[in-house]
């Protein structure tokens, strides 16, 4: 509005009529001649409706956790993409070289004042948050060490974020929101009952997420990854773990001749094959879709839930046959009990993030297995 608006303190309509008849472009309107709002008339409030925001360019993103098995996937993608990248990670079970020359904080969550001096040195513009605790059955017997990690540290960042202005933040969610679901595929708005605490400690975040958007303008995207598999052996990145729970690279382990033998957790679910199946979703699909998120975002407020999957479920048996096929060896399978937390099948309807986004996976189990094995056999 220009300056020589006139202000004035309307009481009925037949006032607001007469101050447009004086001001036909519009006026404020004032509270004992503080000014409360303005009235515009309908083409210069369509102009103002329809306007272009402008939106602040991401460029620089912190990623905890980015020295971990997804995250350094991301760090790689991110940079490849143009993005500058700060990693902030404890190293608890990531790898320094996963990092390659991308700048590294050695740090744990927990550390307010050291989040706090990151935020304040580096200009950061996005979070995408991978840090956590991730075994599922692990987090049935150790509930604390899992809301500690993933809602407790979490928060920490989030308030560190905004107390920095940093509004923008892709979380690693999980397909273990769900629990053991009825309907298939799964899509977003099914029912989430998580089986065990680590799939609780993310829905209790997606949940804190959607209260700071709207409390404190920070404002998200929640990718509910399915099984994340497969490697960029290449570029020197895979899984890798003193102890893997992970199937595919415990499978490959018996076909690179480590162990004798893999263990099958329960034969007796309600599947085809009586084991479970899970939906693998390739690495770098994954590291592309949190790029597709970042873009996004920075054109959305909210908070935002999306599936990350192939839609395509393995039971474990089927896996392990095309694991022989792949590698050309025998694996001998042993079946023991089932793991607590388990659900039977969880395989994803990702028909959203793929409207939306327009991110498609690229790889399929064959590619997955592949890519695994090369990492397998480099390290
Ligand atoms: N791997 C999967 O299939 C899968 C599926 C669904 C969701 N997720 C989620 O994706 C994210 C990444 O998983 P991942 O498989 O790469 O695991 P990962 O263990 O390889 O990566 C986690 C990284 O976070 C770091 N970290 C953990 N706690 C920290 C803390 N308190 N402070 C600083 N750094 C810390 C670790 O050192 C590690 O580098 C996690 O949030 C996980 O819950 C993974």
């Amino acid at each position: 509005m220009p300056n020589t608006t006139p202000a004035i303190s309307p009481q009925t309509l037949s006032d607001l009529k007469k101050a447009f008849e004086a001001s036909p472009k519009g006026f404020v309107i004032t509270d004992w001649g503080a000014p409360r709002f303005a009235v515009v008339d309908f083409a210069t409030f369509e102009k103002l409706r329809t306007q272009k925001k402008t939106v602040a360019p991401i460029r620089t993103i912190l990623v905890t956790g980015g020295a971990g098995y997804i995250g350094s996937h991301a760090v790689k993608v991110l940079r490849q993409s143009g993005y500058e990248v700060v990693v902030y990670d404890n190293l608890s079970t990531g790898r320094r070289e996963a990092v390659g020359d991308a700048k590294l904080i050695v740090g744990d969550l927990s550390d307010r004042e050291l989040l706090a001096k990151v935020f304040a040195e580096e200009k950061i513009d996005a979070v995408m948050h991978f840090a956590a605790s991730i075994e599922a059955e692990e987090s049935v017997f150790k509930p604390v060490e899992y809301f500690q990690n993933n809602v407790i540290n979490g928060l920490y960042l989030l308030d560190a974020m905004v107390a920095a202005g940093v509004a923008r933040l892709v979380f690693s969610s999980s397909a273990a929101v769900y629990g053991d679901p009825a309907k298939f595929p799964i899509a977003e708005d099914s029912t989430c009952e998580p089986a065990n605490p680590y799939g609780e400690s993310k829905l209790v975040f997606e949940k804190i997420l959607k209260w700071y958007s709207k409390a404190y303008g920070l404002h998200s995207i929640s990718l509910r990854y399915f099984n994340a598999a497969g490697a960029d052996a290449a570029s020197g990145l895979g899984y890798r773990r003193e102890k893997m729970s992970h199937l595919i690279p415990r499978v490959l382990d018996v076909a690179a001749g480590n162990e004798k033998e893999i263990e099958v957790y329960g034969q007796d679910y309600a599947t085809p094959d009586g084991t479970c199946i899970r939906d693998y979703i390739h690495v770098l699909d994954l590291a592309e879709a949190h790029v597709a998120a970042l873009e996004k975002l920075a054109a959305s407020n909210g908070a935002y839930v999306y599936n990350v999957g192939t839609g395509r479920g393995y039971s474990v048996l089927e896996v392990v046959d095309a694991i022989m096929e792949v590698t050309g060896h025998m694996i001998p399978i042993k079946v023991s009990e089932r793991r607590a937390g388990d659900p039977a099948k969880l395989v994803a309807d990702s028909t959203k993030i793929q409207r939306e986004f327009g991110w498609r996976p690229r790889h399929d189990l064959q590619s997955i297995i592949e890519t695994s094995w090369q990492w397998h056999r480099k390290v």
